[in-house]
């Protein structure tokens, strides 16, 4: 099935995507509306993301509201829709070092409400954002496969993605909730705002547009698994759909092992900075020395490619930073600006 013909089962439907403004959600949103679906509802508290993320369309409806609020729930849930996407998280490990509590009721106590919601609402699938990243552990043998998992992790966060997949897999085993696990690793993308807590690719590029040096954390070395957010948006429509997926945990990756320095350096050369780099210790729960997805399962099951070339999806963020400078600049607080 082409990506075309997965947006075409969308038509007409009713998707729920909770944390639907953030990174990945705007982007799965924009995609949706494209394949006219009946209604896109969002349900988000904006704790981490923008309301000028999301477009104005007809067919989409923002709620501001957070998944610990029983009364949220039920106004987003009352329309019975055919597919939820549940990715509202408390993002991610450094933030969850700092929080540990927020973290552990936002991605523990708020996945088990959504799922009990969709337990009762009972959707066609529940696709939930789980994290790569997070449940191998630091350790694992690479190509990181979806096989095991380590009960030994570094950080609240993990461990609650982690926990996250469990209550899936036990309403799934349980009720026979139509669930699957998406395993992402480093997501990039239009559409990210950078910040204290975000991702090391808008943040080395909101730095490099102010004539910063990038920081590194570490040797350099060290690789990353790092994903465009619209091949990562198609294997979540194909999750949806796919009937081979349910109940199945599937990595979604580019499968491409790049380093930290490669990347900055790319980064530079984009942003035309002469900053350079600087390193810096490592923070202390960061173990992880290499990350790569095996994406054979995905492969398999979804029909699910990465498509897009690594520089060319970084030439894609800068210009989205570019265009977008002014509402970022007025979004973020000056603390987490060059991060
Ligand atoms: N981006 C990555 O590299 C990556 C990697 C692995 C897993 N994930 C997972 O994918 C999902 C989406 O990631 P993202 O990069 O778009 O993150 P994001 O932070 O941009 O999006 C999460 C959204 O959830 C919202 N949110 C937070 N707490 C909420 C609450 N209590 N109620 C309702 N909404 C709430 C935030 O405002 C934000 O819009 C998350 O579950 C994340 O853990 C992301």
């Amino acid at each position: 099935m082409d990506s075309q013909q997965v947006l075409q089962s969308y038509t007409d439907k009713k998707i729920l995507i909770t944390g639907g403004a953030g990174c990945i959600g705007s982007n799965l949103v924009k995609t949706l509306l494209a394949g006219k679906p009946r209604k896109v509802v969002v349900f988000d508290d904006f704790s981490a993301s923008y309301w000028w993320n999301l477009p104005k369309h007809g067919s989409l409806e923002i709620v501001k509201g957070t998944i610990l609020d029983e009364e949220g729930l039920k106004r987003v849930f009352y329309d019975y829709p055919d597919y939820v996407f549940h990715l509202a998280a408390h993002f991610a490990n450094q933030n969850s070092i700092d929080h540990p509590e927020t973290d552990l009721l936002v991605n523990g106590l708020g996945t088990l409400k959504v799922l009990e919601y969709c337990r009762s609402s009972k959707p066609k699938r529940v696709v939930f954002a789980g994290s790569g990243c997070s449940v191998y552990g630091s350790h694992a043998k690479i190509p990181f496969k979806e096989d095991t998992v380590s009960l030994t992790l570094d950080t609240p966060y993990q461990v609650h993605k982690l926990l996250g997949e469990l209550y899936c897999n036990h309403y799934h085993e349980t009720y026979a909730l139509p669930t699957v696990n998406a395993r992402f690793f480093n997501v990039y993308g239009p559409g990210e705002v950078p910040g204290r807590y975000r991702n090391v690719i808008p943040n080395f590029f909101w730095r490099a547009m102010h004539g910063k040096q990038l920081q590194i954390t570490g040797t350099g070395d060290e690789t990353r698994d790092f994903s465009y957010v619209g091949d990562i948006v198609d294997g979540l429509l194909r999750m949806g759909i796919v009937d081979g997926a349910i109940g199945e945990s599937i990595n979604l990756a580019s499968s491409r092992e790049t380093t930290v320095k490669d990347l900055a350096e790319s980064v530079n050369e984009i942003a035309g900075s002469k900053a350079g780099i600087v390193y810096v210790p490592k923070r202390d729960w960061d173990k992880s020395v290499r990350r790569l997805a095996s994406i054979d399962k995905a492969r398999k099951i979804l029909g699910y490619e990465a498509r897009m070339d690594f520089k060319e999806g970084l030439k894609k963020v800068y210009a989205w930073l570019q265009e977008n400078r002014a509402l970022i600049e007025s979004s973020i607080s000056p603390n987490d600006a060059l991060w």
